[in-house]
């Protein structure tokens, strides 16, 4: 296949930056370059030696003066929640019956759950994202939409349908055993299937009974390679009424525990209300807690201690997440924007270095796939964002007395949003250009 040479300012992570001025985690070339062969990276780097590695016909696509990133990755997203973002006025376990429920109920129907996943990926690339975990309905039709999506674009995606067999309406529920088998036949079907990964979703332990946390985790089990991605300790009534059901564990994390549910692979969005007790739990299990600033903010469910985990003694691995629906934007940008004033309302700052490895590498390394993607190491796979940080007027005007790499960033991520997002290239395809995003049609 012919070569492409992708042209710019390129930027990825080696290592997480230790501050702002830690620039030897990054490595940084202003006439940089992205050799990509067959959808993966041969090379990136210093244009004029990655370009002596390109054929004599190489297509050379030239974005300067723009930066080329890995592409980012979210950690924690609902697909069938599109038509729930920007509903008003609830906490979780409101927000969860009035509209959660209720619009999840409609992915019944097959064709539905193919027009939202179809939106859904056109919409995470529009705003520079390249991999999702994210969460299917209780329909097991709408896992196969979505990876069908998926698959049919190249994508690298990580997801499930969600197992809840209690405190819903019947219309989203399942059953312990039918959750078991629809997570087989979908894991069989789709788990490693070119791009795709599979993801045992338990929604929460407040929709699942023991007995269908007992299926989650011998699944787990079965399918050691596959990811657990579910919610802990969230909102402060979630955590008394999820106690009350199950009265026999210490603690919120020890439910999951029990059955098996926590380890490198097991993803567990917010952690906002942790006991040390519980952190410690998911830091020797290896757990990823998963960060959502704009949902936790949205649902008035706290503040996640960011540093405060990252420092402790038993430090906890975090990866950063939208959240949609619950959260109120697909641009990790936006995320990124409101985790930093989350963490300036507990005293301290996010430094615009770290902000960028995590929403790449950072995430990639918490949802073990930094052997594919969230880098641009020769050998990985060619998914990269295009970033205009003067792409608005108010962004070209500061832009004009930005002086230096880590102040462009920070302005990227205050100010930026998908108009910031030139272009997108999965497995070395451009497609941001490319979709079909009229929510109108089919
Ligand atoms: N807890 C259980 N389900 C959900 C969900 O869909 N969104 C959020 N934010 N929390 C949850
Ligand atoms: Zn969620």
């Amino acid at each position: 296949m012919t070569d492409t040479l992708i042209r710019g300012r390129v930027l990825f992570f080696n290592r997480r930056p230790e501050s702002r001025d830690d620039l030897a985690a990054c490595s940084y070339q202003e006439d940089g370059a992205v050799l990509v062969r067959d959808g993966m990276i041969v090379q990136a780097g210093d244009h004029d030696q990655v370009s002596q590695m390109a054929g004599v016909d190489a297509v050379v696509i030239d974005h300067r003066p723009h930066l080329i990133l890995p592409g980012f990755i979210d950690a924690h997203v609902h697909m069938p929640q599109m038509q729930v973002i920007a509903s008003y006025g609830t906490e979780l376990l409101d927000w969860l019956n009035t509209y959660t429920f209720p619009e999840e109920s409609k992915f019944r129907d097959a064709q539905h759950g193919r027009r939202i996943a179809r939106l859904f990926l056109d919409e995470s690339i529009r705003h520079g994202t390249t991999t999702v975990a994210a969460y299917c309905s209780v329909h097991k039709a709408s896992a196969e939409a979505f990876f069908a999506e998926a698959q049919g674009r190249n994508m690298m995606v990580i997801a499930g349908k969600v197992m809840m067999d209690r405190n819903a309406p019947d219309a989203v529920l399942d059953t312990a055993q039918a959750s078991y088998d629809d997570t087989k036949a979908l894991i069989e079907s789709w788990h490693k299937r070119g791009r795709q990964r599979y993801a045992i979703t338990p929604r929460f332990a407040l929709t699942s009974t023991p007995e269908q946390l007992e299926a989650a985790g011998a699944l787990a089990r079965e399918y050691p390679d596959c990811h657990v991605q579910t919610h802990l300790s969230e909102n402060n009534a979630e955590i008394a009424e999820t106690m009350a059901l199950y009265p026999g564990q210490q603690d919120y994390t020890a439910i999951y525990e029990h059955y098996g549910l926590t380890g490198p692979k097991s993803l567990f969005g917010h952690c906002i209300h942790l006991s040390e007790r519980e952190a410690d739990a998911l830091s020797e299990s290896g757990s990823v807690a998963v960060f959502c600033p704009t949902s936790n903010l949205f649902l008035g469910s706290g503040l996640f201690a960011y540093h405060r985990y990252s420092k402790r003694e038993k430090p906890l691995c975090v990866a950063v997440a939208s959240d949609v629906g619950g959260g109120t934007n697909y641009s990790l940008l936006r995320t990124m924007d409101e985790a930093y004033k989350v963490i300036a309302l507990q005293g301290e700052k996010l430094n615009p270095l770290l902000s960028f490895w995590q929403i790449t590498r950072g995430n990639a390394e918490a949802l073990s796939i930094s052997d594919k993607v969230g880098t641009l190491d020769a050998g990985t796979d060619a998914d990269l964002v295009v970033l205009d940080a003067s792409a608005t007027p108010t962004m070209a005007l500061r832009m004009e007395t930005v002086r230096s790499l880590a102040e462009e960033l920070f302005l990227l991520q205050t100010l930026g949003d998908d108009r910031a997002v030139r272009e997108v290239y999965v497995a070395g395809k451009a497609v941001k250009g490319d979709m079909q995003s009229d929510p109108t049609t089919g």
